[in-house]
């Protein structure tokens, strides 16, 4: 940005601080307003570069007017990890907000729809800003983004909109990247695709478990059958991530230490849904992160515990669609191994696990196992 925009756009951000720092900012003061303006200064400079005099403004704004406008707390909490010491996955992400446009209930979104919405904004990004360092990955970044869109629903254009609506204002102010790499707008949304694609696992799963449980075998089958292909987005999401250029992410994860996937709450949702990990796993790195996660493990309910307490043997159907599940996981860990050897080689994960070697000792972890037969 040439001298005279950033000088307008940082008066711009003083007046509407100015305009929020009092007691009653009245009318005139819109959330939306700071942000599209936070969110202009973040791309141009990272969120980790965002002035210290900037960042007590706006954490004085979050304390005197929490409560005012939901989108706006969640919004600088995110923006304001860092200076708060408190950045973490979910704040790197945004993913409180996230979740507030998608409980929006004018917006009419689930998951699915809006891990398609999160993907098809990665294509509508990558044609407005074409990746000019290397374009023919940028061309294959937009095919894996569409096919992703289309996945969810082929009656989609893989550049759909997000709803017209107060959320949906929000949800196109919901990448706040820490460097200014090209590659961290799209490996955001992935990130935050992630979520989704697991959210939705969880709720097959656990409509599975309540239908074997309700002697509903053949609907059990139907679900795990269609979480075996909600789970292929998962894997079109390393595809994705595998455009990302690894001098790219070595520049922005300087920054990004103490976020990592491994404090995905989605993620291991999906796995206690799934089944009972064991009490190594439990205790373990994997879910120090995820506390919340972590204290309703004991005593949960699985599909592998409802299926273990079925009096024989469970119908073949579901044996199999089960069988498939665990494939499908067991192909998208080797993948996600071979990403970060490429990417991290012996560097150390930024969720401070020893990298590489942590995802190679979780590759044997089965997902649809009691305790006493999970690793
Ligand atoms: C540059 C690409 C990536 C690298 C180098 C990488 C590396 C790692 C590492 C080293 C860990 C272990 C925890 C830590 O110390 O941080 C981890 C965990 C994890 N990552 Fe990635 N990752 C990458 C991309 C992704 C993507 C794109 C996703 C999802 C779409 C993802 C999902 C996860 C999950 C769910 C965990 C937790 C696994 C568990 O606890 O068993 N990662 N990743």
């Amino acid at each position: 940005m040439p001298e005279n925009p950033r000088r307008r756009l940082d008066a711009a951000l003083a007046h509407e601080i100015e305009v929020w720092r009092s007691a009653d900012p009245g009318p005139d003061a819109d959330g939306r307003a700071l942000a599209r303006l936070l969110v202009r200064l973040v791309r141009h400079v990272g969120r980790h570069a965002l002035p210290a005099p900037l960042l007590d403004g706006l954490a004085g704004v979050a304390q005197r007017h929490r409560g005012r406008d939901p989108f706006l707390d969640d919004f600088l909490d995110a923006v304001l990890a860092r200076h708060h010491d408190r950045f973490h996955n979910a704040s790197y992400l945004a993913l409180p907000l996230i979740a507030r446009v998608l409980d929006d209930p004018g917006s009419g979104l689930d998951p699915e729809r809006l891990s398609a919405l999160l993907l098809a904004d990665v294509v509508r990004h990558e044609r407005h800003h074409p990746d000019r360092t290397d374009p023919v990955v940028g061309r294959k970044r937009v095919r894996h983004a569409a096919r992703f869109v289309s996945a969810v629903d082929r009656a989609l254009a893989d550049d759909v909109a997000p709803p017209a609506t107060r959320a949906g204002e929000w949800l196109a102010l919901s990448v706040l990247p820490v460097s200014t790499e090209h590659d961290e707008y799209f490996f955001i949304r992935a990130l935050q695709a992630h979520e989704m694609v697991f959210t939705t696992l969880t709720t097959l799963l656990r409509l599975a478990t309540e239908a074997v449980r309700a002697g509903r075998s053949d609907d059990a089958t139907v679900l795990v059958r269609r979480a075996g292909t909600v789970f292929a987005r998962a894997s079109l999401l390393f595809r994705l991530v595998a455009t990302l250029r690894a001098a790219a992410f070595h520049t922005f994860r300087e920054h990004t230490d103490g976020a990592s996937a491994i404090q995905s709450e989605a993620y291991k949702r999906f796995e206690l849904a799934c089944g009972e990990p064991g009490r190594a796993r439990l205790d373990s790195e994997a879910f120090a992160g995820v506390p919340a996660v972590r204290a309703e493990a004991d005593g949960h309910d699985s599909l592998a515990r409802a299926v273990a307490d079925l009096p024989g043997d469970p119908p073949t159907g579901l044996a199999a669609a089960v069988a498939d599940l665990e494939a499908a996981h067991r192909r998208w860990k080797t993948t996600h191994h071979s990403l970060a050897v490429r990417m991290l080689g012996d560097a150390p994960g930024s969720g401070y696990t020893a990298g590489v070697p942590y995802l190679a000792a979780c590759r044997d972890h089965r997902l649809v196992a009691t305790r006493n037969a999970a690793a």
